[in-house]
């Protein structure tokens, strides 16, 4: 049984061992792709799903990793936006609101979540007014925050 959930995790950028056989690896698409600018992309999900529609039972993971696309605009050949998707500038308070509710409701009572954000287009603030969860602490000072939020036993 996988103990640990990365709900989006693209190329997987972030991991020191992109194999751990303790996470679960999920993202909304498989996609190879190696750019004229020399970036890989490497989407290679074990499941292949949707952060705001998760298909795993309550209470299933200790530890839950939440990295959404960031960047609702630009330019039409970005790598960024190849690399790390984009949100839909239409639906993204929704869409991420049901990500942070999934992630809670997936996750073990007294569970730790760990959401990854960069401020570039939409501030810290705004992308925290889409759910009721409030995190614990993070890098409060920095562009990019990993902030970190506790499942109690009242929530989800
Ligand atoms: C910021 S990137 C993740 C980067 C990754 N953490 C890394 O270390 O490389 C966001 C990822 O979320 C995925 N994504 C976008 N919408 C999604 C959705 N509704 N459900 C699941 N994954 C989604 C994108 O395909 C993209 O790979």
């Amino acid at each position: 049984m996988k103990t640990i959930l990365d709900a989006c995790c693209g190329s997987k950028m972030f991991w020191f061992d992109n194999n751990n056989q303790n996470v679960l690896f999920m993202d909304n698409r498989s996609h190879f792709e190696q750019l004229e600018s020399g970036h890989v992309i490497n989407v290679n999900p074990d499941v292949v799903a949707d952060f705001r529609n998760m298909p795993f039972e309550d209470d299933s993971f200790h530890l839950v990793v939440f990295d959404p696309p960031h960047l609702l605009r630009a330019g039409p050949k970005s790598w960024l936006i190849k690399k790390y998707g984009k949100l839909n500038p239409e639906t993204w308070q929704e869409d991420i609101g049901k990500g942070f509710k999934e992630c809670m409701r997936v996750l073990k009572s007294n569970g730790t979540l760990i959401f990854k954000w960069n401020e570039d287009q939409i501030s810290l603030k705004d992308i925290l007014a889409t759910t009721e969860f409030k995190p614990l602490f993070g890098n409060k000072r920095s562009k990019t925050h990993w902030l970190v939020f506790m499942k109690n036993e009242s929530e989800g």
